[in-house]
C-alpha cells in the first residue's frame, strides 16, 4: 500500500560506533537495463538481485505495459519473457516513471524506434527535468516528439515507421543520453554511433553485449565513440545484479564519520566508471580497501573494508564528476567534516537531478552550521576538521539522494539533523533504514 503521508524521521549521532556486515539493494542503472533489455530479446532472460525500489517498478510496469511478460519469482530474482526487437506493442494508457529519469530517458529511446504512440510522465520531480537532451538525438531516427513547454513531460512520441541509424556526438557526458540513442539504434538498420566527451557508465554498452549485439568502444582522449550495429537478435540472457555503489555510498561515509567504527559492506559493484567516490575519499584519508575483487555477471564486483578516521579537504577535478555523479551530496557531507576546504567542480549537471542538487546540497549544510560557497558550477565546502553543529530539519524535494545525505549527515554532528519526508528513499533504497539501524546508526521518526 503507498504511504501517502509525509514520514519525517531525524538522525542523532549514536552513542556507540557502527559496526557490521551489509550487502547494499541491486544497481540501479543494471536493473532497468536488464528489465529493458529483457523485454526486447528473444526468450526468457533471468535477473538476480534486481533492485526493487520505486524506480525500477515503474520499469517493470512499462515493459509489461509494452506487452512484455514480468514476474517476480523471490526477493530480487526475476524473470522476463521478451518480445523481440520490433515487437513491443503500443501501451494502452501514458507510461507513469514516477520519479526516475533514467526509466523516462532510456525508455525514449526504445519507444523512438517502434512504430506506435505512446506517453510518458513522471512525478512533480521528473516533470521537472529537461528531456530536450534525449528528444534532439532521437528525432533524427524519424520518431516524432511533442512535450509540455517544450522539453519537460508529459512526453508524446510517435515512434519511426523505419528507423535511421543514429550518429550524434554527446555535448555533456550523460550516460541516460548515450543510452537511449543505443537502444534506439537497435531496431534502426546500419550502424548506430555515439561519441561522448567524457567516458560515462557502460553498463548498456556491456549489457547489450552480454545479449549478443555487436558493440565497439573505441577511446577518443578522455572520450570514447561507441558503434552499435543495428537489428541484431538479441538472445536472452541470465543477470546478476551487482550491489550498487550509489547506494553503499550512504552506509560507507557513515562508518568514516562515526568515530572508531567498521563496517565490510558485500558485493559491491566496482565499475571503474563508477568509482570515482571510492578514489576521492581515499585521497582525503579515508581508510578504504576493497577485499575479494571478483568479476560477476560481466561486472567488477568487490567487497568494501571500511573503518573511520579524519578526513582532509581536497580539490576534486571537474573530468572526474561522471564516475561520481550521483555521490555529490553524501560527499559533501564528507567534506563538511574534514579538515580544510574542499572543492568539488564542474557541477552544473547536479541542478538538473531528482532536484537541483546543487542547491539542496549547500542548503543541507548550511542548514547544518558549514560554510559553503556555490561559485559558478562549483561547491566549496570549508571544513573544520570537526562536524558541524546540526540542528536543522531540511526539505529533501523529492530527492532520495538528500534525504539519505542529511540523515547521514546526523549521524555525525552534535545536534541532530531531519528530514521532512522520508519517502523518497524507496525510490532507490529501500530499507535504508534498517539496514542503517542494523550497522548501529540511531535514526528515527520525528
Ligand atoms: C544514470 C546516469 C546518470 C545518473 C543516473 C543514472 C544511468 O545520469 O545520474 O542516476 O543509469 O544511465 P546522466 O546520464 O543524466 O548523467
Amino acid at each position: 500500500m503507498p504511504n501517502h503521508s509525509p514520514t519525517p524521521l531525524q538522525a542523532s549521532r549514536p552513542t556507540a560506533p557502527l559496526g557490521g556486515r551489509s550487502t547494499v539493494p541491486g544497481d540501479k542503472s543494471i536493473s532497468h537495463r536488464a528489465l529493458m533489455l529483457g523485454a526486447l530479446a528473444v526468450g526468457e532472460t533471468r535477473i538476480g538481485g534486481l533492485l526493487e525500489g520505486e524506480d525500477v517498478a515503474r520499469t517493470a510496469a512499462a515493459m509489461r505495459a509494452l506487452g512484455a511478460e514480468v514476474w517476480r519469482d523471490a526477493p530480487g530474482a526475476w524473470r522476463v519473457a521478451g518480445r523481440g526487437i520490433g515487437g513491443l506493442l503500443e501501451p494502452e494508457d501514458v507510461l507513469d516513471m514516477g520519479n526516475s529519469g533514467t526509466a523516462a530517458r532510456l525508455l525514449a529511446g526504445i519507444l523512438a524506434s517502434h512504430p506506435m504512440f505512446s506517453v510518458l510522465s513522471g512525478d512533480a520531480s521528473l516533470r521537472a527535468r529537461p528531456m530536450r537532451r534525449v528528444m534532439t538525438p532521437l528525432a533524427a531516427c524519424g520518431a516524432r516528439f511533442t512535450a509540455r513547454a517544450g522539453d519537460r513531460l508529459p512526453l508524446a512520441i510517435e515512434g519511426a515507421r523505419d528507423a535511421l541509424p543514429l550518429a550524434y556526438r554527446l555535448p555533456v557526458a550523460s550516460a541516460q543520453v548515450k543510452s537511449a540513442v543505443l537502444l534506439a539504434g537497435l531496431n534502426a538498420p546500419g550502424l548506430t554511433i555515439v561519441e561522448e566527451p567524457e567516458a560515462s557508465r557502460d553498463h548498456s554498452e556491456n549489457m547489450l553485449r552480454h545479449f549478443g549485439a555487436e558493440v565497439r568502444v573505441e577511446t577518443l582522449g578522455r572520450g570514447r565513440r561507441i558503434t552499435l550495429t543495428g537489428q541484431p537478435e538479441l538472445r536472452a540472457a541470465d543477470v546478476t545484479v551487482p550491489g550498487d555503489p550509489s547506494s553503499a555510498a550512504f552506509p560507507l561515509v557513515a562508518a568514516l564519520l562515526v568515530a572508531d567504527s567498521a563496517i565490510d559492506l558485500i558485493g559491491i559493484g566496482l565499475n571503474p566508471l563508477r568509482a570515482g567516490l571510492f578514489e576521492t575519499l581515499r585521497e582525503m584519508g579515508a581508510e578504504i580497501e576493497i577485499l575479494h575483487p571478483r568479476i560477476e555477471g560481466g561486472e567488477s564486483v568487490g567487497d568494501l573494508q571500511v573503518r573511520s578516521g579524519p578526513l582532509r579537504g581536497i580539490d576534486v577535478p571537474p573530468e572526474r564528476a561522471p564516475s561520481m555523479i550521483d555521490e555529490y551530496p553524501i560527499l559533501a557531507v564528507a567534506a563538511a567534516c574534514a579538515e580544510g576546504s574542499t572543492r568539488l567542480r564542474g557541477l552544473g549537471e547536479l541542478r538538473v537531478k531528482e532536484s537541483d542538487r546543487l542547491a539542496a546540497t549547500a542548503t543541507l549544510l548550511k542548514a547544518a552550521g558549514c560554510a559553503v560557497e556555490v561559485i559558478d558550477d562549483d561547491l566549496l565546502v570549508h571544513g573544520t576538521g570537526r562536524p558541524p553543529a546540526g540542528g536543522a530539519r531540511v526539505a529533501t524535494r523529492l530527492d532520495h539522494r538528500i534525504a539519505m545525505a542529511a540523515l547521514v549527515l546526523g549521524l555525525a554532528t552534535s545536534a541532530p539533523v531531519g528530514i521532512d519526508d522520508a519517502r523518497c528513499i524507496d525510490t532507490s533504497f529501500p530499507d535504508f533504514l534498517g539496514l542503517m539501524r542494523g550497522l548501529g546508526a540511531s535514526i528515527a521518526p520525528g
